[in-house]
C-alpha cells in the first residue's frame, strides 16, 4: 500500500491505523506531563437561581488535594469570561465569574488532585448551598415566550406564500417533533493544561485546534502567541467538540494556579448539559400540491429550544429552502429558553431534523395524491436552486432515486399500510431524499522537501476519525506523483498553518484544497531548481455561494425496510440501502465508512435516542449509555452504500463536496415512512418507540 502511486479515490487503509492499534496514538488525556495532577468538576443540583455558599473545608483537607476552585478565589476575568467569542459559535462560558445557577448540572468548582480517585472523593464533599428560583423547564410553558433568534439562520421568504397556497388542490399540515439528543463519543472531552512561565499548552480533544487557541486566549487576556493547543487524535466529534467549552478554560485556570500540569476529563453523565446536545425541534410542516403532484407552497415554522443564557438555533429550515422546485414558501425560526445547558451543532445540525420533518411531510402528500413517494420527489426535483435560482455545481440525484430504489427492490411495494407480510411481521418499505450543504473554508497548510527525500505536509486541522490523516496524505502523494508512503501529513498542533473547525462537512474539501495547492506550489519551485530542504505555505481561499452565484450541496437516496411486530410493537430495521451524490471519495474506503456510520446515526435518532429531561429538577435522568439508548451490533442490519460516479470540479479541482454529515440525513424520515407502511401509523414525534406504536 505505501508504493501505491496515484493513491487518491482509492480505497486506501488508514494510514493512521498501526498507531491506533498498537496503542501509539495519543489522544488528550494520555499525555503524561511531569508533575501531572488530575481535577475534577463540581456541578450545581438546582437548574436556577444562586450559590449562596460553597463549603470546602472539607474537600480542601481530604488526602491528595491540592486545591479547589470555586468563584470566590478564581481571578476575575476580562469581561467576566463571558464575552469569549469561539468562532463560529460564540459560545457563553461557566467561569466561576459570578454566582448565578443557569442550569442543572452546571460547573460551579473544580477540584485538584494528586490523583483522579482522589479529586472524585473530594469533589462529592463540597458542600453546595443555593438560593433557588423558580426554573423553565416544561418545553409548553417555555414556548410562550418563543422569539426570534438575533444571531443564527434568518428566516426565509421567496415567491408569495399565500397565492401559491391558493393554487393548491392537496394540502398536508403537520407538526412533527423531535427530543433533545446528546452526543457522546467514545471519547468524551479531556484536556491538560500545562503553563511553562506566560506560556499554555493545551492537549484538548477538540474538532477546532485553532478556535481552542483563540477562544482561550481572549477569554484569558492573553496573547494568543502563548497558547498552543495540540489535538493529534480525536475519539469522535460529532459537533460537541466544535467549540471550546468551560472546562477547558476551568483546567487552564486551576493549572495556572497550582504551578502544575492539569488534566480535566469528562465523565460520562458531564457529557449530558455543559457541552451542548441536539435541542428539541418542533416544526410545523405545510405542503400544498396540484392533484398531478406539483409543489405549490411551503410553510415551515421551526421551534427548537436554547438555554436562559445563550441562544443556539437548530436550523431545520436550512434543508427546506433547497430540497425541492416550490416556487413560494415561507421558512421560520423560533427559540425557547429552558434552563438547561446551550444546545450546539450536532450531526448535520438542521438537515437531521429538517429532513425528518419534510420528507415525513412528501411522503403523507404522496399517500394522499396516490402518487409513488419516489416519483412524487421526481415530480419536484429542483433542477436548479428553489430559493436563489443559482444552478447547482453539480447534482446527480435523480440517479441516486434509480440505483438505490433498484438495488432496494423498492418496485416490489405494494402501496397500500399493512400488505406486505412476513409471519408475525409487519413489512414496511420508506423512502427519504438526504441533504447537506457542500462548504469550504479558509484553510493554509505547508508543504516540505526533507533533506532525506520525504515529503511533509503540515496543516492544523483535526482528524476526528473520520481519515482526515489517510485522505491528506492521499492527495499529497497524489499531485506531488509520489508513493503514499513518501509522504507524511501531520495535523492537529496550533504551530501548523491555520485549518478551520472540523464540522460542516468541510474538512475534506477546505484542507485538501490547501494541501493540493501547497504542494502545486512546492513541485513549481522544485522544478525551478529549489533543493532540500524547501517548503512552501499556501492559503486557500475559497468564494461563497453568493459570490460564485452557484449552489453546492449534496443529496442522496435512502431506502428501508422495517419489520414489524404485529402483536409487541417491536421495530427491526433489517436494511438500509442508499446512494449518494457528493462528488468525488477521496478514499473510497473511509468515505462509504464515513456514509455507513451515518446512518446508523440515522438509525438511532429515528428509533431510540432521546435526553429525558426531569421537569422537577431539570436533570437528564438517562445521562449514561445504558440508559441513553444508540444502536449496538445487534441492532443494526445491512446497511448498503453506494455513491453516484461524480466529479464536482465546478466547486473544487479535487470535485470532493464532503460526506460527514450527509449519511444521517433523511434516514428517521425513511425509516418513520416505512413504519407508516407497515403499520398505518403514522409517529410524527421521535424516537418512534414500540409504545407510540402499540
Ligand atoms: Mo458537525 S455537527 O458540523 O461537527
Amino acid at each position: 500500500m505505501n508504493d501505491m502511486a496515484h493513491p487518491l479515490g482509492r480505497g486506501v487503509d488508514r494510514v493512521d491505523g498501526p498507531r491506533k492499534v498498537t496503542g501509539r496514538a495519543m489522544y488528550s488525556a494520555e499525555f503524561a506531563l511531569e508533575g501531572l495532577c488530575h481535577a475534577v468538576l463540581v456541578r450545581t443540583t438546582v437548574p436556577s437561581g444562586r450559590v449562596a455558599s460553597i463549603d470546602a473545608v472539607q474537600a480542601r483537607a481530604m488526602p491528595g488535594v491540592i486545591f479547589v476552585m470555586t468563584h470566590e478565589n478564581t481571578p476575575a476575568l476580562p469581561q467576566k469570561g463571558r464575552a469569549a467569542v469561539n468562532p463560529p459559535a460564540g459560545r457563553v462560558m461557566t467561569l466561576f465569574q459570578d454566582t448565578t445557577v443557569r442550569y442543572n448540572g452546571e460547573p460551579v468548582a473544580l477540584v485538584v488532585a494528586e490523583t483522579y480517585e482522589q479529586a472524585a472523593e473530594a469533589a462529592g464533599i463540597v458542600h453546595v448551598r443555593y438560593e433557588t428560583k423558580d426554573a423553565v423547564l416544561g418545553f409548553a410553558h417555555a414556548k410562550r415566550d418563543a422569539y426570534r433568534p438575533e444571531r443564527g439562520p434568518q428566516d426565509t421568504r421567496w415567491g408569495d406564500v399565500e397565492r401559491g397556497r391558493a393554487q393548491g388542490e392537496v394540502f398536508v399540515d403537520e407538526m412533527y417533533t423531535t427530543p433533545m439528543e446528546h452526543h457522546n463519543p467514545m471519547e468524551p472531552h479531556a484536556t491538560i493544561a500545562h503553563w511553562e512561565g506566560p506560556h499554555l499548552t493545551l492537549f484538548d480533544s477538540t474538532q477546532y485546534v485553532a478556535g481552542v487557541r483563540e477562544t482561550v486566549a481572549k477569554t484569558l487576556g492573553i496573547s494568543i502567541d502563548h497558547v498552543e493547543v495540540r489535538s493529534p487524535f480525536v475519539g469522535g466529534g460529532f459537533g460537541c467538540k466544535g467549540s471550546t467549552w468551560s472546562h477547558v478554560v476551568l483546567a487552564a485556570l486551576a493549572a495556572r494556579q497550582v504551578r502544575r500540569p492539569v488534566k480535566l476529563v469528562l465523565e460520562r453523565r458531564q457529557m449530558f448539559g455543559p457541552v451542548g446536545g441536539r435541542p428539541r425541534t418542533e416544526q410545523r410542516m405545510r405542503l400544498a400540491a396540484k392533484r398531478d403532484g406539483t409543489l405549490t407552497a411551503l410553510r415551515q415554522d421551526v421551534l427548537s429550544h436554547t438555554s436562559v443564557f445563550e441562544d443556539y438555533t437548530e436550523p431545520a429550515t436550512r434543508p427546506t429552502k433547497a430540497i425541492y422546485a416550490v416556487p413560494n414558501a415561507a421558512l421560520a425560526q423560533k427559540v425557547a429558553q429552558l434552563n438547561v445547558g446551550t444546545p450546539t451543532f450536532m450531526r448535520a445540525p438542521g438537515e437531521a431534523t429538517g429532513t425528518f420533518a419534510i420528507e415525513c411531510a412528501m411522503d403523507e402528500l404522496a399517500e394522499k395524491l396516490g402518487i409513488d413517494p419516489v416519483e412524487l420527489r421526481l415530480i419536484n426535483h429542483a433542477d436548479v436552486d428553489p430559493s436563489r435560482g443559482y444552478p447547482w455545481s453539480s447534482k446527480k440525484l435523480k440517479e441516486c432515486y434509480a440505483q438505490a430504489a433498484a438495488r432496494f427492490g423498492w418496485e416490489k411495494r405494494t402501496p397500500a399500510p399493512g400488505s406486505m407480510r412476513d409471519g408475525r411481521w409487519l413489512v414496511g418499505y420508506g423512502m427519504a431524499t438526504a441533504t447537506y450543504p457542500a462548504e469550504m473554508e479558509k484553510c493554509r497548510a505547508v508543504a516540505m522537501l526533507e533533506e532525506d527525500g520525504r515529503y511533509v505536509v503540515r496543516c492544523s486541522t483535526q482528524d476526528i476519525g473520520t481519515g482526515t490523516y489517510t485522505i491528506g496524505a492521499q492527495v499529497a502523494a497524489e499531485v506531488l506523483g509520489v508513493p503514499l508512503g513518501q509522504v507524511r501529513f501531520e495535523l492537529g498542533d496550533s504551530r501548523f498553518p491555520r485549518a478551520p473547525v472540523s464540522g460542516g462537512s468541510m474538512t475534506a474539501a477546505s484542507v485538501g484544497m490547501a494541501v493540493r495547492n501547497a504542494c502545486l506550489a512546492l513541485k513549481e519551485k522544485l522544478l525551478t531548481g529549489a533543493t532540500a530542504p524547501v517548503s512552501v505555505e499556501i492559503e486557500h481561499s475559497p468564494s461563497g455561494e453568493d459570490e460564485r452565484k452557484l449552489a453546492t450541496r449534496s443529496f442522496g437516496a435512502v431506502f428501508a425496510e422495517v419489520r414489524v411486530d404485529r402483536d409487541l410493537g417491536v421495530i427491526r430495521v433489517p436494511r438500509v440501502v442508499a446512494t449518494y451524490s457528493v462528488g468525488r471519495l477521496l478514499n473510497a474506503k473511509t468515505g462509504i465508512n464515513q456514509l455507513q456510520g451515518g446512518i446508523v446515526w440515522g438509525l438511532g435518532m429515528a428509533l431510540m435516542e432521546e435526553s429525558l429531561l426531569d421537569e422537577r429538577n431539570g436533570r437528564v435522568v438517562n445521562s449514561d449509555l445504558a440508559e441513553y439508548h444508540v444502536p449496538v451490533n445487534a441492532d443494526v442490519g445491512t446497511i448498503d452504500v453506494t455513491v453516484v460516479d461524480e466529479n464536482d470540479i465546478a466547486f473544487n479541482e479535487l470535485g470532493a463536496r464532503g460526506i460527514g454529515e450527509i449519511g444521517i440525513t433523511g434516514v428517521a424520515g425513511a425509516i418513520a415512512n416505512a413504519v407508516y407502511h407497515a403499520t398505518g401509523r403514522r409517529i410524527r414525534d421521535l424516537p418512534i418507540t414500540l409504545d407510540k406504536l402499540l
